[in-house]
Protein backbone atom coordinates (compact mmCIF):
# COMPACT_ATOMS: atom_id res chain seq x y z
CA UNK A 1 0.00 0.00 0.00
CA UNK A 2 1.22 3.32 -0.98
CA UNK A 3 0.34 5.91 1.27
CA UNK A 4 2.45 8.84 -0.40
CA UNK A 5 -0.68 10.42 -1.87
CA UNK A 6 -2.24 10.92 1.98
CA UNK A 7 -0.25 13.68 2.97
CA UNK A 8 -1.46 17.83 3.29
CA UNK A 9 -0.34 21.09 4.39
CA UNK A 10 -1.46 24.63 5.01
CA UNK A 11 0.15 27.67 6.01
CA UNK A 12 -1.55 30.57 8.04
CA UNK A 13 -0.01 33.79 8.71
CA UNK A 14 -1.42 34.07 12.60
CA UNK A 15 -3.52 36.96 12.91
CA UNK A 16 -4.84 39.22 16.23
CA UNK A 17 -7.97 37.03 15.58
CA UNK A 18 -6.22 33.42 15.95
CA UNK A 19 -4.24 34.37 19.05
CA UNK A 20 -4.96 34.10 23.15
CA UNK A 21 -4.44 36.74 25.89
CA UNK A 22 -1.06 36.72 25.43
CA UNK A 23 -0.60 37.28 21.84
CA UNK A 24 0.33 33.38 21.08
CA UNK A 25 -1.61 30.96 18.76
CA UNK A 26 -5.13 30.19 20.37
CA UNK A 27 -4.60 26.14 21.10
CA UNK A 28 -8.57 25.46 19.60
CA UNK A 29 -7.51 27.36 16.57
CA UNK A 30 -4.07 25.27 16.57
CA UNK A 31 -6.38 22.01 17.01
CA UNK A 32 -8.89 22.97 14.63
CA UNK A 33 -6.25 23.35 11.45
CA UNK A 34 -4.51 20.21 12.64
CA UNK A 35 -7.71 18.80 12.55
CA UNK A 36 -8.71 20.22 8.98
CA UNK A 37 -5.14 19.22 7.32
CA UNK A 38 -5.70 15.87 9.00
CA UNK A 39 -8.55 15.04 7.26
CA UNK A 40 -7.21 16.59 3.72
CA UNK A 41 -4.92 14.03 4.13
CA UNK A 42 -6.99 11.21 4.79
CA UNK A 43 -9.63 12.62 1.75
CA UNK A 44 -6.56 12.32 -0.37
CA UNK A 45 -5.65 8.78 0.81
CA UNK A 46 -9.34 7.77 0.49
CA UNK A 47 -11.37 9.78 -1.99
CA UNK A 48 -13.79 9.36 0.61
CA UNK A 49 -15.47 11.79 3.19
CA UNK A 50 -13.79 11.61 6.64
CA UNK A 51 -14.87 12.28 10.22
CA UNK A 52 -12.27 12.90 13.24
CA UNK A 53 -13.26 9.67 15.27
CA UNK A 54 -10.60 10.77 18.02
CA UNK A 55 -7.17 13.13 18.78
CA UNK A 56 -4.30 11.63 20.77
CA UNK A 57 -2.97 13.47 23.38
CA UNK A 58 -1.58 16.78 21.73
CA UNK A 59 1.20 18.78 23.59
CA UNK A 60 1.83 22.62 22.88
CA UNK A 61 5.71 22.37 23.73
CA UNK A 62 6.53 26.06 21.63
CA UNK A 63 4.43 29.18 21.29
CA UNK A 64 3.58 30.37 17.96
CA UNK A 65 3.55 34.01 18.22
CA UNK A 66 1.42 36.59 16.41
CA UNK A 67 2.92 37.51 12.94
CA UNK A 68 4.90 34.30 12.81
CA UNK A 69 3.73 31.91 10.35
CA UNK A 70 2.36 28.45 10.97
CA UNK A 71 2.79 25.49 8.70
CA UNK A 72 1.05 22.66 9.10
CA UNK A 73 2.29 19.11 7.74
CA UNK A 74 -0.05 15.88 8.05
CA UNK A 75 0.42 12.66 6.77
CA UNK A 76 -1.23 9.07 6.89
CA UNK A 77 0.93 6.59 9.01
CA UNK A 78 -1.58 3.74 9.45
CA UNK A 79 -4.37 2.54 7.85
CA UNK A 80 -7.25 0.15 9.06
CA UNK A 81 -10.46 -0.99 7.59
CA UNK A 82 -12.74 1.94 7.49
CA UNK A 83 -9.90 4.57 9.64
CA UNK A 84 -6.61 5.97 8.84
CA UNK A 85 -4.30 7.14 11.76
CA UNK A 86 -2.79 10.54 10.14
CA UNK A 87 0.50 12.36 12.12
CA UNK A 88 0.16 16.01 11.89
CA UNK A 89 2.95 18.24 13.30
CA UNK A 90 2.82 22.41 13.14
CA UNK A 91 5.67 24.16 12.43
CA UNK A 92 6.29 28.36 13.20
CA UNK A 93 8.31 29.58 10.97
CA UNK A 94 10.15 33.47 11.17
CA UNK A 95 8.71 35.13 8.35
CA UNK A 96 11.91 37.17 8.15
CA UNK A 97 14.67 34.26 8.66
CA UNK A 98 12.41 31.07 7.45
CA UNK A 99 13.61 29.26 9.96
CA UNK A 100 11.35 26.73 11.61
CA UNK A 101 10.77 25.27 15.29
CA UNK A 102 8.52 22.50 15.66
CA UNK A 103 5.84 23.20 17.97
CA UNK A 104 3.20 20.69 18.38
CA UNK A 105 2.58 17.26 17.38
CA UNK A 106 -0.55 14.80 17.68
CA UNK A 107 -2.01 11.68 16.08
CA UNK A 108 -5.59 11.71 14.61
CA UNK A 109 -7.66 9.18 13.79
CA UNK A 110 -10.18 9.58 10.97
CA UNK A 111 -13.20 7.61 9.86
CA UNK A 112 -14.70 7.30 6.14
CA UNK A 113 -17.69 7.20 5.48
CA UNK A 114 -20.51 6.20 2.88
CA UNK A 115 -23.45 8.22 1.37
CA UNK A 116 -25.66 7.07 4.70
CA UNK A 117 -22.57 8.45 7.19
CA UNK A 118 -21.63 5.01 8.12
CA UNK A 119 -18.02 3.96 8.12
CA UNK A 120 -16.79 2.31 5.12
CA UNK A 121 -13.72 0.36 3.58
CA UNK A 122 -11.21 2.89 2.89
CA UNK A 123 -10.09 1.18 -0.18
CA UNK A 124 -13.50 -0.15 -1.17
CA UNK A 125 -13.86 1.36 -4.65
CA UNK A 126 -10.21 1.17 -5.97
CA UNK A 127 -8.57 -1.07 -7.96
CA UNK A 128 -5.28 -2.56 -6.23
CA UNK A 129 -3.24 -1.29 -8.87
CA UNK A 130 -4.19 1.88 -8.07
CA UNK A 131 -3.19 1.41 -4.37
CA UNK A 132 0.46 1.23 -5.38
CA UNK A 133 0.60 4.29 -8.28
C1 LIG B 1 -16.35 7.91 14.18
C2 LIG B 1 -17.64 7.15 13.89
C3 LIG B 1 -17.98 7.29 12.38
C4 LIG B 1 -17.41 5.69 14.24
O1 LIG B 1 -18.65 5.04 14.01
P1 LIG B 1 -18.93 3.58 14.65
O2 LIG B 1 -20.23 3.11 14.13
O3 LIG B 1 -18.69 3.63 16.11
O4 LIG B 1 -17.80 2.77 13.93
P2 LIG B 1 -17.18 1.35 14.23
O5 LIG B 1 -17.26 0.95 15.67
O6 LIG B 1 -17.73 0.42 13.20
O7 LIG B 1 -15.64 1.65 13.91
C5 LIG B 1 -15.26 2.08 12.61
C6 LIG B 1 -13.79 2.37 12.64
O8 LIG B 1 -13.59 3.53 13.43
C7 LIG B 1 -12.61 3.25 14.44
N1 LIG B 1 -12.96 4.04 15.58
C8 LIG B 1 -14.19 4.17 16.14
N2 LIG B 1 -14.12 4.99 17.20
C9 LIG B 1 -12.81 5.36 17.31
C10 LIG B 1 -12.12 6.20 18.21
N3 LIG B 1 -12.73 6.83 19.22
N4 LIG B 1 -10.79 6.39 18.02
C11 LIG B 1 -10.16 5.79 16.99
N5 LIG B 1 -10.77 4.97 16.10
C12 LIG B 1 -12.10 4.76 16.28
C13 LIG B 1 -12.73 1.75 14.68
O9 LIG B 1 -11.55 1.23 15.25
C14 LIG B 1 -12.95 1.26 13.28
O10 LIG B 1 -11.71 1.22 12.57
P3 LIG B 1 -11.38 0.06 11.48
O11 LIG B 1 -12.57 -0.10 10.58
O12 LIG B 1 -10.19 0.59 10.71
O13 LIG B 1 -11.09 -1.19 12.24
C15 LIG B 1 -18.84 7.70 14.74
O14 LIG B 1 -18.57 7.47 16.09
C16 LIG B 1 -19.09 9.16 14.48
O15 LIG B 1 -19.73 9.53 13.49
N6 LIG B 1 -18.58 10.03 15.39
C17 LIG B 1 -18.75 11.48 15.23
C18 LIG B 1 -17.63 12.03 14.32
C19 LIG B 1 -17.60 13.53 14.38
O16 LIG B 1 -18.63 14.16 14.42
N7 LIG B 1 -16.37 14.07 14.39
C20 LIG B 1 -16.16 15.47 14.59
C21 LIG B 1 -16.33 16.28 13.37
S1 LIG B 1 -15.42 15.72 11.96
Amino acid sequence: MDLRRGVASTIHHILPTDTNHIGALFGGTAIAWMDLAAGLAATRLSRCSVVTASIEKVDFQVPIWGGEIAVVEARVISVGHTSMSVQVDMLRENPKTGEQTLCTSGIFHMVALDEQHRPTPVFSDQPQEELHA
